[in-house]
């Protein structure tokens, strides 16, 4: 009867981002039974291809188990694609007709997910403001980084979105803000007596945010290497945890009382000194095999002689009452030993030790990935007969303790946040202008004076 009262709209939909995360992700969702009933699915891309053929390419990220064959199946029934230039007004009139076909009842939202390279970020946002807003509902706009690659370049795509959208219609992406952990700081902090009276330079020493993965630009050097390790992981990703980490109370739930409180803290930075930052680029492991043999200078997409960092380190000083004197040292890199994305926050010693010096000191780790976990390395008597001490771990895995709960992907509690009009977990334009400020003088500095990243394996 043409009453559907949500549709999704794909623009990229022949893409990789498109393929590997939000066809997926879409399918999650449905098969879950999350989404509002009857919401259909739409594609747009430049490449005269169809649902048939997206299927097909998504189809080996979606984990598709034999018993929902059938469900899969009905999914793709609520697809449909149009083809279109992304400059085109005529093309985007022809998709807002299709759309409106299926809103025949009285309410009608849409949603448009820019999984498109930010070239064109800006005439599709223009056509979508011209030719393609509900008009029997809300429209909300999902973007994706990069959003822009320094102060200027971002102030601009800012600016652009907010003369088409206000900021309540616009849903920027940090997909770390949809992991479990990081949800979790809120909770942990918050939530608890026992951790926040300690939460302060009077107690810790330093806090240190990290990120490594195992493999490296993977194909995606082009890309990779007009922006760097340090735009690519620690201007967002790293950064929001930090926020999250350090920020104050905020007044309450409410997103915009949290998204306060992590602006506010962003404030209280100042822009990265040169001399607090370490870079690294990844060379080819001699007896390394397959990839690993490969440096980043190998990898054909990467211009020859690049000085883009894949490891990054950088100290960051919060100048405010509770951290003043407390470093955040912020780590991230490509092509290293392991995966795995944590917070560490240590302790500093206890004072008028009697134990001649054996006590470690306390640490809390924040697993983000993988294997989500919670641990507090303490000191306990050594068991048995003996009155010495050891060092073991009050210890939270998720996976012991939560064995039969399923964590959602990043991006299908993302989506459904945006289905939902929640910006919680959504990055507002002055949090990201803030975060663009701490980093840009630092990032013209390493590209301006070519300054060379140390070798590593
Ligand atoms: C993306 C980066 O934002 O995050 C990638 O562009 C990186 O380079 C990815 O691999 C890591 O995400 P996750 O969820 O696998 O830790």
């Amino acid at each position: 009867d043409g009453q559907y009262p949500h549709v999704f709209v794909t623009l990229g939909a022949s893409g990789d981002l498109a393929r590997k995360k939000i066809y997926p992700t879409l399918w999650w969702l449905y098969r879950d039974n999350l989404l509002p009933v009857n919401t259909i699915f739409y594609g747009y891309a430049r490449s005269k291809t169809s649902i048939e053929e997206i299927k097909t390419k998504c189809k080996p990220y979606m984990k598709v188990k034999n018993n929902e064959e059938e469900r899969f199946e009905k999914f793709w029934t609520l697809n449909h694609y149009v083809t279109g230039g992304y400059d085109s007004r005529t093309d985007f009139e022809k998709l807002n007709q299709e759309l409106s076909a299926f809103e025949k009842g009285p309410v009608a939202n849409r949603l448009f997910y820019l999984a498109l390279p930010p070239s064109v970020f800006e005439p599709v946002t223009v056509h979508i403001r011209n030719s393609c807003m509900a008009q029997k509902g809300w429209t909300r706009i999902i973007i994706e980084k990069p959003f822009g690659r320094d102060s200027a370049s971002s102030q601009k795509l800012s600016d652009h979105l907010a003369s088409l959208f206000t900021e309540q219609q616009i849903y920027r992406i940090d997909h770390y803000l949809g992991k479990e952990m990081v949800q979790n700081l809120m909770t942990l902090r918050f939530g608890n007596r026992i951790f926040n009276p300690t939460w302060n330079r009077d107690n810790i020493a330093s806090i240190q945010i990290c990120f490594k993965e195992p493999f490296g630009t993977q194909g995606r050097g082009g890309y990779f290497d007009e922006f760097g390790i340090i735009r690519d992981i620690m201007q967002n990703h790293l950064l929001q945890i930090l926020t999250l980490v350090a920020m104050e109370k905020p007044a309450s739930c409410h997103p915009d009382d949290i998204r306060n409180e992590k602006v506010k803290v962003l404030r209280c930075i100042k822009a990265i000194d040169r001399k607090d930052v370490v870079l690294g680029q990844y060379v080819g492991s001699p007896d390394g095999e397959g990839d690993a043999k490969l440096g980043y200078l190998d990898d054909p997409t990467v211009p020859e002689g690049s000085v883009t960092p894949t490891y990054a380190l950088a100290a960051l000083h919060i100048n405010n009452e509770r951290w003043d004197g407390v470093p955040f040292i912020l780590k991230c890199g490509k092509a290293l030993n392991e995966r795995k994305a944590e917070v560490r926050v240590q302790f500093k010693d206890v004072p008028g030790d009697i134990f001649d010096g054996k006590p470690k000191r306390n640490e809390l780790v924040i697993r983000v990935q993988p294997g989500e976990a919670l641990y507090v390395k303490m000191m306990v008597k050594t068991p048995g007969m003996a009155f010495d001490m050891e060092e073991t771990e009050l210890d939270l895995t998720y996976g012991h303790r939560y064995a039969n709960v399923k964590l959602p992907d990043a991006y299908e509690r993302l989506i459904l946040d945006v289905f939902c009009g929640s910006q919680m977990h959504f990055v507002r334009s002055d949090e990201l202008s803030e975060a663009w400020r701490i980093f840009t003088p630092l990032l013209h500095k390493i590209e301006s004076e070519k300054i060379k990243p140390i070798p590593y394996v």
